[in-house]
């Protein structure tokens, strides 16, 4: 797991391998500070010798320099290393998160990856610095304060060890404890996210039904459950600081003790008890950083699984070995196909569809909601794989077609489909980045989006808003045809294109589409009859089974679904 972590190193190895070696320098200065620390008193001070004291003085001047030097780069170095690797971090997970298929989002949800995108990749920082600048510091620092606290007098270093596997135990059971209770905050950090993400999404819904209240509840409903466990792990977490205090405390006593008789029995000198003082001092300081590494890894650890899962997820829509690029006629098959959301064939989305649209056939698919019209076209583009049965599109088999080339082919308009932030003009251009102007306006015309674009102040220059916001609904569903319109498709899927415009429009945009590109084949899925009566055929859903298939005398004459919706929507007009 951690291997995989490492690749989004990279560039920022160097800086990474640095910071440890400028930290073993500044190690090595601590260590030999205390020794001319014990120098300075015992032959200076002590033995009244000035030159001594220069000496000595001037030494200890260097050595802290020095240290000083070597603790601001490594300090440097320590931030170059992490936050590049949480850079790289995040762009290695998003290109991955982009090559995602429908499926894999629905496995991850959106504000799952957003969390994992911010907050887990921050704590993987952190923890990073903390590991390439501590991880090497502590134990060396441990190693060399011990050996150097059993040159300068052994038994007295061997009455402290006695502190030190206390410690190592009480450090163990608070890591222990903490670790499921961080666990838990991180799912639970997902569902605020996905609190926020939904209610902003929502928002004008939210304010329309006036569920802010509801909405302020759900919020604090989380974030004190975050607060809770948050609380219940950090509490845990700061037991740390009073053990720590206790051993250094303890041990303090210890050297004090054992040193004052030493001292009194001439076997230690004053200078030799001072810089065991520090040496101990670091022992345990060395101790309690180590514990600091152990908690930051400790939540780093589930972060890091969360990354890793991410970097790690494969787009279950895979290109074949050798794809076909071009769909050679227009015709779309469906073979007894059957679909399910979870791969479970007891929850089958689509049941046994078969039918066949030719070359420029109009089809029209209606259907109560949730009757799996959505799904059903969705197949065609391949945003999803059928889980039985065979959908040949243009002839082939839709698995055998590079993935890109197919979906440039096969326009679909979502029916929840979004404008991004930019000019109309820029919108338009996701259809076809070369479309010159007089294509973007024929494509409007069809579209029947011309006419209220004109009336824009700035035309097609008209910026729009995050999500198009600033149009109405009708508006944006008349440019995102014009958009698949811009890609010259072979096949057009309008997924309810149409539900926000007037009939007449609705009307004026389906004649427009008939002669728009000749031979193509179009997708009309409606909520309203009168969308779909001049289609060639209609397909009639009902519980992802095709209920009826036929034209629209035919199927007045004899579905019963259709001839339901047809009357129920006719009585609306007397
Ligand atoms: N991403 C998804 N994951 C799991 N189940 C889904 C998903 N999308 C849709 N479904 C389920 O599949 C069924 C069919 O949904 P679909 O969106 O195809 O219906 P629809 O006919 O397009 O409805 P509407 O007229 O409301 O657009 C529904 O029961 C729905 O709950
Ligand atoms: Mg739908």
């Amino acid at each position: 797991m951690i291997r995989i972590l490492m690749k989004s190193i990279r560039e920022y190895k160097k800086a990474s391998w640095l910071t440890p070696a400028f930290v073993t320098g500044e190690v090595l200065m601590d260590i030999v500070m205390p020794l001319l620390v014990a120098a300075l008193i015992d032959q200076g001070v002590s033995a009244g010798d000035q030159d001594k004291i220069f000496y000595y003085g001037m030494w200890l001047t260097v050595a802290a320099i020095t240290a000083l030097i070597l603790g601001v780069l490594s300090g440097r170095f320590a931030a170059i290393a992490s936050t590049g690797f949480a850079k790289n971090l995040r762009r290695d997970m998003f290109v991955n998160i982009q090559s995602f298929s429908f499926s894999n989002i629905d496995r991850f949800s959106p504000s799952s990856l957003l969390t994992r995108l911010t907050t887990d990749v921050t704590n993987v920082q952190n923890a990073y610095q903390m590991i390439i600048r501590l991880l090497i510091r502590s134990p060396l620092m441990f190693v060399f304060s011990i050996a150097m606290a059993f040159k300068v007098n052994a038994e007295l270093a061997g009455t402290i060890l006695w502190v030190v596997p206390g410690l190592f135990v009480g450090l163990f059971l608070i890591i222990r404890f903490a670790h499921p209770l961080f666990d838990k905050v991180f799912k639970i950090y997902d569902q605020m996210n996905n609190v926020v993400q939904e209610n902003l999404q929502g928002i004008r819904v939210v304010k329309s039904y006036v569920r802010e209240d509801y909405e302020n509840k759900k919020f604090q409903g989380v974030s004190e459950k975050i607060y809770r466990n948050f609380m219940k792990a950090e509490k845990i977490v700061a037991l740390n600081s009073p053990l720590m205090q206790f051993s250094n405390y303890l041990s303090m006593l210890l050297v004090s003790w054992v040193g004052a008789h030493l001292i009194a029995a001439q076997t230690m000198t004053t200078g030799e008890l001072v810089s065991m003082f520090t040496y101990v001092g670091q022992i345990l300081m060395s101790l309690m950083m180590l514990s600091n590494v152990f908690v930051m890894v400790l939540i780093a650890r589930t972060s890091t699984e969360r990354i890793v899962a991410v970097l790690q997820e494969k787009s279950d829509l895979t290109n074949p070995a050798e794809p076909l690029e071009t769909l050679a006629n227009s015709e779309v098959e469906f073979d007894h196909v059957s679909f399910s959301y979870c791969d479970d064939v007891h929850k089958l989305a689509l049941k046994d569809i078969s039918f066949h649209a030719k070359s420029g056939e109009v089809i029209g698919i209606v259907g109560g909601t949730g009757s799996s019209k959505s799904t059903l076209v969705q197949l065609i583009p391949r945003l999803y794989d059928v889980t039985s049965g065979k959908l040949l599109v243009g002839g082939a088999d839709v698995r055998k077609y590079d993935l890109s080339r197919l979906r440039d082919q096969v326009a679909m308009v979502l029916q929840n489909n979004v404008l991004f932030s930019g000019t109309i003009a820029e919108n338009l251009r996701w259809g076809n980045p070369e479309a010159t102007q007089a294509e973007l306006e024929r494509a409007c015309q069809i579209a029947q989006a011309e006419e209220f674009i004109a009336t824009l102040p700035e035309g097609y220059e008209t910026m729009l808003s995050q999500g198009g916001t600033n149009l109405s609904g009708g508006q944006k569903q008349r440019l995102t045809i014009a958009r698949a319109l811009l890609k010259q498709p072979k096949i057009l899927i309008l997924d309810d294109s149409t539900s926000a415009v007037d009939t007449r429009t609705d009307r004026l945009i389906r004649e427009g589409l008939k002669k728009a590109i000749p031979g193509m084949t179009t997708f009309i899925i409606a909520q309203r009859i009168a969308s779909v009566q001049d289609a060639d055929r209609t397909i009639v859903l009902e519980n992802g089974q095709i209920h009826g298939i036929g034209t629209h005398a035919e199927l007045m004459a004899h579905d019963q679904i259709y001839q339901e919706m047809y009357n129920t929507q006719q009585e609306g007009f007397k």
